[in-house]
């Protein structure tokens, strides 16, 4: 199974997704890494590992959808059967989910449908719950709105910061994302209405 993985910041679920893809039996290649911004510490992570890497940057096209055309030829390029947005900070348009729609997965770190959006972990803190987690989902035309792939959850500590809150989501999230990768790759699934159902 080819995956693309698209990423806007520290590549932290891109490094576990290389890890497990070293094994062979894992599933799952990474075939490429592209970002929305250049000079982010995944593009490194990337090139570090020998992947090749494409940056698209909204700012250098006219608009969205000009942008999201490039972003869609750029990826359909590696030929990919899985597209994952991992820490990637842009909503992506039409032309994108016409070609990767039903295959384009994102990972989201709160517990959805609660807390959408760029401070999942900064909201779950503020209203006060006792959970957290990371939701795996497959992106639609909305915000976080996508049928749920998997969901994982850590407890909300009382001494808790954002910045603690966000790192032991992240460790949470990572396993999650590595572990369904793989089941995704060498099992079959489809989606019934919002049911992900994985066979096997
Ligand atoms: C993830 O926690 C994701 O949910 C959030 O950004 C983080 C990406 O981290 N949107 P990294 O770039 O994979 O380290």
């Amino acid at each position: 199974t080819r995956v693309v993985v698209l990423i806007s910041g520290g590549g932290s679920n891109l490094a576990a997704l290389l890890e497990a893809a070293a094994d062979s039996a894992y599933g799952a290649v990474v075939v490429a890494v592209g970002a929305d911004r250049p000079g982010c510490a995944g593009l490194d992570v990337a090139r570090a590992a020998g992947i090749p890497t494409f940056v698209e940057r909204l700012g250098d096209h006219p608009d969205r959808d000009t942008w999201d055309a490039a972003l869609t030829h750029a990826v359909a390029e590696y030929a990919p059967d899985l597209v994952i947005s991992a820490g990637f900070l842009k909503l992506v348009g039409a032309r994108f989910l016409a070609e990767f729609g039903g295959r384009y997965l994102n990972t989201h770190n709160a517990l959805l449908p609660s807390f959408p959006g760029i401070h999942g972990p900064r909201e779950a803190l503020a209203y006060g719950v006792k959970l957290a987690g990371a939701t795996l989902f497959v992106v639609d035309e909305g915000v976080d709105t996508g049928v749920i792939i998997a969901q994982c959850a850590v407890p909300v500590l009382d001494d808790d910061t954002e910045e603690s809150l966000t790192e032991r989501i992240k460790v949470a999230e990572r396993a999650q994302l590595v572990e369904y990768t793989g089941r995704l790759a060498r099992q079959s699934w489809r989606v019934e209405g919002r049911h992900f159902i994985i066979d096997g």
